[in-house]
């Protein structure tokens, strides 16, 4: 395999950080680095394979040579300067929101549609962080039963909200332990340590924020399946890392809990975590820091109407690896 050259854009944050250890970690063929930020982090070192390597200014000129961009910067820069990465040879993967609906960009979880990749204009999206770790226990029950309506809370973690989030989450815990005020939240909307926040992204006119409208825009061109209904409530939580999310999934046709476990056992990407007599379930602390979506509490769905078939199951993931930086590695890896 050649040795290509990889630049990430926004190399200083929770992604792009966590892009360089997964890089490492899968020996991605790395022949140069050329970790990219904003003004702020000019010459700022990162460490790559041991090595500082100093940040470079995240500028046009600087995808002169580039064989690959892994995208984890804001939605804002990713348009600005992705496309002068394409005008200059490379192809993209990016994780923010600006190009996922464009109907010329693949949008791609692996597990699930990774024959997409090849139909790619030089950029590919990852998906939303609670998307892809919904999707990769969903996609192999859909493929066995027929989706036909999906139903999912999510309780995220503050380091979705970025570097930005998890130092916010961490301040507060150590303000709210020492009996102290906690102030400003920002970027939270209310103080979360102790707090559930019920809003993530803003709302729209039918009440429901820009996240959880993620979950159907983004499912359905995932899964090729443009009907799909989906109603998504989107929770952010006090919880460092990983996101955790109840879903309940109609079917087609008949599936049975052993069935579905048996499926979601040999599905790539999930490991079933589900023995309810030793109080064995998923829980993001011991998702945190790994690639699989663990999945338990797999149910019936006692509320399904007469001759409905419909399963509720409880999963988490850590969603800067599997929902950000992995997913991103994975589709370079079939660019490779
Ligand atoms: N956090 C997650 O769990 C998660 C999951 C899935 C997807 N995502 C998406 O991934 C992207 C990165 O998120 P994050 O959580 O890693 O955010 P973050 O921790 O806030 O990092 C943002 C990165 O973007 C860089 N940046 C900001 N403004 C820039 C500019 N004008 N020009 C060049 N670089 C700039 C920052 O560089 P400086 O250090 O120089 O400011 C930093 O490296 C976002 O689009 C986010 O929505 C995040």
């Amino acid at each position: 395999m050649s040795e290509k050259t990889v630049a990430i854009l926004g190399a200083t944050g929770v992604v792009g950080q966590q892009m360089l250890q997964c890089l490492e970690e899968r020996n991605f063929p790395v022949g140069r680095l050329v970790p990219l930020a904003s003004e702020r982090s000019v010459g700022k070192p990162v460490t790559f394979r041991g090595e500082d390597v100093p940040c470079q200014l995240a500028a046009a000129d600087a995808f002169e040579g580039v064989d690959i961009v892994l995208g984890a910067a804001d939605d804002a820069t990713a348009r600005a300067l992705l496309p002068e990465a394409v005008k200059r040879g490379a192809v993209c993967v990016d994780n923010s929101h600006a190009f996922r609906l464009e109907p010329d960009v693949p949008l791609v979880v692996p597990e699930v549609n990774a024959a997409d990749i090849a139909a790619h204009h030089g950029i590919i999206a990852n998906p939303n962080c609670a998307t892809i770790i919904g999707l990769v226990p969903v996609w192999p029950l859909h493929q066995a039963a027929g989706l036909t309506r999906l139903i999912v809370s999510t309780y995220q973690a503050a380091s979705g909200a970025g570097k930005p989030g998890l130092d916010e989450l961490v301040r507060e815990i150590r303000c709210v332990a020492a009996g102290e005020p906690v102030g400003e939240s920002a970027p939270f909307q209310y103080q979360l340590a102790e707090n559930l926040i019920p809003q993530i992204g803003g709302f729209n006119e039918e009440g429901y924020t820009s996240e959880e409208m993620k979950m159907q825009n983004e499912g359905r061109k995932i899964m090729h399946l443009p009907e799909l209904r989906v109603n998504c409530t989107c929770v952010r939580v006090p919880v460092v890392r990983s996101h955790s999310e109840s879903i309940t999934c109609e079917f087609e046709r008949p599936i049975s809990v052993d069935e579905a476990r048996a499926i979601l056992e040999a599905a790539p990407g999930v490991k079933v975590v589900d023995d309810p007599a030793t109080s064995r379930y998923p829980m993001p602390l011991e998702t945190s820091d790994q690639d699989l979506i663990y999945v338990g509490r797999l149910r019936r769905d006692l509320s399904a109407p007469e001759g409905v078939s419909s399963l509720t199951f409880w999963c988490c993931g850590d969603q800067i690896r599997k929902g950000a930086a992995t997913n991103a590695v994975q589709i370079a890896e079939y660019l490779v």
